[in-house]
């Protein structure tokens, strides 16, 4: 008995010295995942899910799913569900890669976002060769929308429908279904797969529109459009790819909230904080303030439900590919070691 309370007492001390950052190393790590509650386990006190985005390919490393399966409550597919992985060729559609995360997260407990529907970007080669009519992309599309949404019926918690669709200065972006199609599109999209699936959630998503400016503010026009007119939008998302090197979005809190005054859901989608390498400690100490300020932010707005980063671990980042020079931008490290940002993230969610 004795020595059992003892044991736990060293337990508690150890995952106390962990969260503070006072020890590191594998013991202290070991214990770190037996017996300390997990960012799930903390954000669902508030009410909120806590997730990470992965990736078929990286499903093979078992130190990586491990963490995967243990820390968080929420996934989403970093590219399964996208058209090009989806409807290879027109009509023929390959769920394989979305199925096996959606079965990978069931088995761990996990619920799914949907990413995503609608985007100018991974788009199938048959889709952009060619000149549609109106009438033939909003076919397309259609069909697009409905067979995706009506397989995984009743399997997703969210389904981001439209990703992307306006550019920095609030105009909407001139994607292949905007040019042809015009703005209402958008509406067109959620309508449908709401057809498909009465109860999964109905997001909008995109970038830089963490702080109030002209992007966002075109999501709050259109958000309100859309809720008047009576189409069925549940939430948006708020991408927050974030760069160390440019301002904190200092007004995210605010903008959160006034979605929220809609009758919206919000979710902070994406999350990733980038920095110019080398990391410093002193870049990761600016890092881990604003997982924190990030996670404050969505804490204190009901609304916000939930909080999911563009996977964990540095190891399978998608910056370094896309900003050479620039990473270190997850709360785990390469090596799958928690950062800063993990512990900053604990402090914020307790
Ligand atoms: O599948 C091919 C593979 O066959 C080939 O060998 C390899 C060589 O480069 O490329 C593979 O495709 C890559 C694909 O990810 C799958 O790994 C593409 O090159 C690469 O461009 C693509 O990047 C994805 C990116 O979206 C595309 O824009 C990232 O993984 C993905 O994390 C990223 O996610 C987006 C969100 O969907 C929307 N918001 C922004 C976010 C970051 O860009």
């Amino acid at each position: 008995m004795l020595v059992r309370t003892r044991l736990r007492l060293a337990g508690a001390l150890a995952s106390a010295l962990v969260a503070t950052g006072i020890a590191s190393g594998p013991a202290a790590q070991a214990g770190q995942q037996h017996h300390r509650a997990t960012l799930a386990d903390l954000a669902q006190r508030h009410g909120r899910y806590f997730g990470s985005a992965t990736d078929n390919p990286e499903l093979t490393d078992t130190a990586y799913t491990k963490l995967l399966g243990h820390e968080f409550d929420m996934i989403t597919p970093g590219n399964g569900m996208k058209w090009y992985a989806t409807e290879p060729q027109q009509g023929v559609f390959d769920f394989t890669k979305g199925d096996e995360i959606v079965g990978l997260a069931r088995a761990n407990h996990q619920k799914v976002r949907g990413h995503t529907l609608v985007w100018h970007s991974q788009l199938p080669g048959w889709l952009t060769a060619k000149e549609w009519t109106a009438d033939e992309l909003r076919a397309v599309l259609k069909n697009h929308i409905q067979t995706e949404v009506r397989h995984y019926r009743g399997k997703l918690y969210a389904w981001d429908v439209v990703n992307e669709a306006f550019n920095e200065d609030g105009t909407y972006r001139e994607n292949i279904f905007y040019k042809t199609l015009g703005p209402g599109y958008i509406a067109d999209s959620l309508r449908w797969a709401r057809q498909a699936d009465p109860k999964v959630k109905l997001y909008l998503n995109d970038y830089n529109i963490e702080w109030i400016g002209p992007k966002s503010d075109a999501y709050y026009t259109l958000a309100k459009e859309l809720k008047a007119q009576g189409v069925p939008l549940d939430g948006v998302g708020f991408q927050a790819h974030l760069a160390l090197q440019y301002d904190y979005p200092a007004s995210l809190e605010d903008n959160l909230r006034r979605f929220s005054k809609l009758g919206l859901d919000t979710a902070l989608t994406e999350v990733d904080v980038r920095m110019i390498l080398p990391a410093t400690e002193e870049l990761l100490a600016k890092q881990a303030d604003w997982y924190a300020d990030m996670t404050k932010a969505c804490l204190a707005v009901r609304r916000c439900v939930g909080i999911t980063v563009w996977d964990y671990t540095d190891k399978y980042s998608w910056i370094p590919a896309f900003f050479p020079g620039q990473g270190a931008a997850l709360p785990w490290d390469e090596q799958l070691r928690p950062k800063p940002a993990y512990f900053a993230l604990r402090n914020a969610l307790k």
